[in-house]
């Protein structure tokens, strides 16, 4: 294991200020979201939409890594080369979702364990062939009635463990996502205990399984309150319990916290990092940062549908949401910002 090269790159991708692009929706969930924006749900609409992302002038200046989908790791970029070179050209670090998605758990209903580890190390050398420098795995932790059990956190944690360390070994960072969903009608204070059960069984099996924390980024949930809770907190307070949970969970040696956005609306996913950055600046032993995917495609992808004709408009947007993010990072957002 080159335990200074993962550092470096680990590193490179929380530096500046900058944060990661998840564009790797796989091809279900890209097709749902295509049909949710009238978009027609082919091959060639998902290349070129690609293709628009990876092309957006000054993308680079915001985002170091774009996490990636197989069948977009083996695309031709718009200049005919492929799709990994494209990523580097654009200045951005190309990077791989390794997981092949929740299963059910059988006799734990309503709980799901990733799957994706059989064959793994092969993949992860031939990513690495390909130019991958870092990869993705998401687990799923679901609030409900008795949920989520200890069974499902352990379960999860067992196996992005497995995950991180395959990748340290074949030579990728990897981003560790475990993700505790924002469905249902659960209270903020529900949230933060089932992130500090989970972040605290992720980071106990990482240890044990030998991963190395300088050579990893987390990619975890803020605490919140669900999307249909009827209280929602202020923008301070999801700050403030998503820092005290990280901080209570989260090694010092890990370089970056790369949150992801989870159905939040853009904006409120720029004002509440920025909030954290402003508000526990040096306090912070990691990098606060971002790993969106709706959270900045989305109004990109409603300007596009999938017309050449709304290319610019869209780039312009998706440029603008990377753009808010970096300055959240810095802690430098505010709202009067957002007009394109
Ligand atoms: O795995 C989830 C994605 O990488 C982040 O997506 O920002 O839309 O929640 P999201």
């Amino acid at each position: 294991m080159d335990t200074s090269k993962l550092k470096q790159t680990a590193s490179q991708l929380v530096a500046n200020h900058k944060g990661l692009l998840a564009m790797d929706e796989s091809t279900g969930t890209a097709n749902k979201r295509f049909a949710e924006a009238g978009i027609p749900q082919t091959l060639a609409m998902r290349e070129a939409y690609r293709n628009m992302i990876i092309t957006t002038p000054k993308l680079g200046e915001s985002i170091s890594g774009a996490i990636l989908f197989d069948e977009t790791i083996r695309q031709k970029g718009p200049d005919g080369t492929s799709f990994p070179s494209a990523v580097e050209n654009a200045g951005i670090i190309p990077g791989i979702k390794l997981d092949a998605g929740a299963k059910d758990i059988p006799f734990f209903p309503g709980e799901k364990v990733t799957e994706g580890l059989d064959g793994l190390r092969d993949r992860i050398a031939e990513y690495v062939k390909m130019g991958a420098r870092f990869a993705k795995w998401r687990a799923v932790i679901a609030i409900g009635n008795g949920l989520p059990t200890q069974t499902c956190i352990d379960l999860n944690a067992q196996v992005l463990a497995r995950y991180a360390a395959l990748c340290q070994e074949g030579g990728l960072v990897p981003v560790v996502e475990p993700e505790v969903l924002m469905d249902g009608s659960h209270t903020l204070e529900s949230c933060f205990d089932a992130t500090e059960r989970t972040l605290h069984a992720v980071f106990a099996e990482l240890y044990k399984q030998r991963v190395l924390f300088e050579g990893m980024l987390l990619k975890p949930n803020m605490v919140l309150a669900a999307l249909d809770a009827p209280e929602q907190p202020g923008i301070d307070e999801v700050a403030d319990a998503t820092i005290h949970c990280l901080l209570r969970t989260v090694p010092a040696a890990v370089p970056g916290v790369v949150f992801l956005s989870g159905g939040q609306s853009s904006e409120l996913a720029s004002a509440r990092l920025n909030a954290m950055n402003s508000r526990f600046k040096s306090k912070l032993p990691w990098a606060v940062t971002f790993s969106y995917a709706r959270a900045i495609q989305q109004p990109a992808m409603d300007i596009w549908k999938g017309q050449d004709a709304n290319v610019p408009a869209a780039q312009k947007a998706l440029e603008h949401r990377a753009h808010m993010n970096r300055l959240a990072r810095a802690g430098e957002y505010s709202q009067a910002m957002e007009t394109v």
